[in-house]
């Protein structure tokens, strides 16, 4: 599709700019006149710090440098107060009277498309430009969204991939930062020691004595899990910590958590075995390592067994701990599926095959009133 007569407005914080996003910019750049990119200073949704405006700019130049009709346009860095969208769009408005304008976006930012800021300005301005990508479908719920909001859209005639801010982060940790960066800009991450933000966990995971294959479940776990935290608009950051440190007790019994200072109510010895490390690792996050953070600590306590009605942060470690790249059990694909469709299908499937596949011995309560609980409430 060619629309070599409009131009296009790609926004976000960059940070970092993906491999993802120097995809996105080159498909952009062969179908529009010019591209824009408008990196902003401090996106109104996202809580965790990064890197300054000037290292941003850097790695930017470093994924579109060379490729035509596209330029970094630092607007929203230099004016004062909050970025929105719709004073920059007025902004190129100004500027570019007699264009049409189209703004892209990924399909992860339809879910919180209302909380933009006038988005009447906004859809009047510009047309939308939805690239699907990997995990995020467009939904009728999105499409009703854009048309109920006044906005005329298309969607884009190629897809995005996988990489997002969390999962860089994520990826740092792993000492892989080349997996959802280009080489360039992960060469410039590691050189000047960005986004390490979570790689304190591998001296938890050391001192917690976590084995090799479940430091690896724990990382993959994590980058399935930020993937659907967005979907339920859970804060990433967060999601990370609880996802990273969700077995953090696996290789721990009562009594060498009671060694090490944490104390245990009665409960963990109504427990079977194999469904304790998750009390242990709750207790030792809330009392070894001052987690203050409830919605954390419940997250890890129950992501073996699940509960009745559980928070949108439980029910993405639980069901990210079960379908994670690395499980392998024959109807780890029906679940997977399910998630696709929704994280509350993905639930219900995945509580289903506790019922039915564990041994009763080693069921716990909670699961059998957690599946009871999901079934009802479809
Ligand atoms: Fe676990
Ligand atoms: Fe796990």
């Amino acid at each position: 599709m060619n629309k070599k007569d409009s131009y296009v407005i790609y926004g976000g914080t960059f940070d970092p700019p993906t491999s993802a996003h120097a995809k996105l910019i080159r498909d952009l750049s062969s179908r529009f006149g010019r591209t824009f990119i408008v990196p902003c200073k401090v996106s109104p949704f996202k809580v965790s710090a990064g890197a300054p405006a000037f290292r941003r700019l850097e790695m930017l130049g470093m994924i579109t440098d060379g490729i035509s009709g596209v330029e970094t346009d630092t607007f929203e860095l230099d004016r004062e107060g909050t970025d929105y969208t719709y004073i920059t769009l007025l902004h190129f408005r100004e500027k570019f009277a007699d264009k049409k304008f189209y703004l892209c976006m990924g399909s992860e930012m339809l879910i919180e498309l209302e909380r933009w800021k006038r988005t009447d300005i906004m859809a009047e301005l510009a047309t939308l430009y939805i690239v699907p990508r990997p995990h995020y479908p467009i939904t009728d719920n999105d499409i009703r969204k854009m048309n109920e909001l006044g906005f005329k859209y298309e969607i884009a005639d190629f897809s995005g991939e996988d990489g997002s801010s969390s999962e860089v982060r994520i990826s740092v940790a792993m000492d892989r930062p080349d997996m959802f960066l280009t080489e360039e800009v992960a060469d410039y991450v590691t050189h000047n020691g960005l986004y390490r933000d979570f790689c304190y966990v591998n001296e938890l995971y050391k001192r917690f004595g976590m084995k090799q294959t479940r430091i690896e479940h724990s990382f993959s776990t994590a980058l399935c899990g930020v993937k659907l935290a967005k979907r339920v608009c859970v804060d990433t950051h967060k999601a990370s910590k609880a996802l990273l440190l969700h077995d953090i007790g696996k290789y721990l019994t009562k009594e060498d958590a009671e060694k090490m200072g944490v104390r245990f109510d009665g409960r963990i010895d109504r427990m079977p075995l194999p469904i304790r490390h998750a009390e242990i690792g709750a207790e030792i996050l809330r009392q070894l390592l001052g987690e203050t953070d409830g919605e954390i600590i419940e997250a890890v306590r129950w992501h073996t067994t699940g509960k009745p009605d559980m928070t949108p942060m439980e029910k993405i470690v639980y069901l990210a701990d079960y379908i994670e790249p690395l499980r392998r059990f024959p109807t780890v694909n029906v679940l997977r599926e399910a998630t696709e469709r929704s994280i509350d299908d993905g639930l219900r499937a995945a509580l289903a095959n506790s019922v039915e596949h564990v041994g009763q011995e080693e069921l716990y309560p909670a699961t059998v009133d957690a599946y009871n609980y999901y079934k009802e409430n479809k």
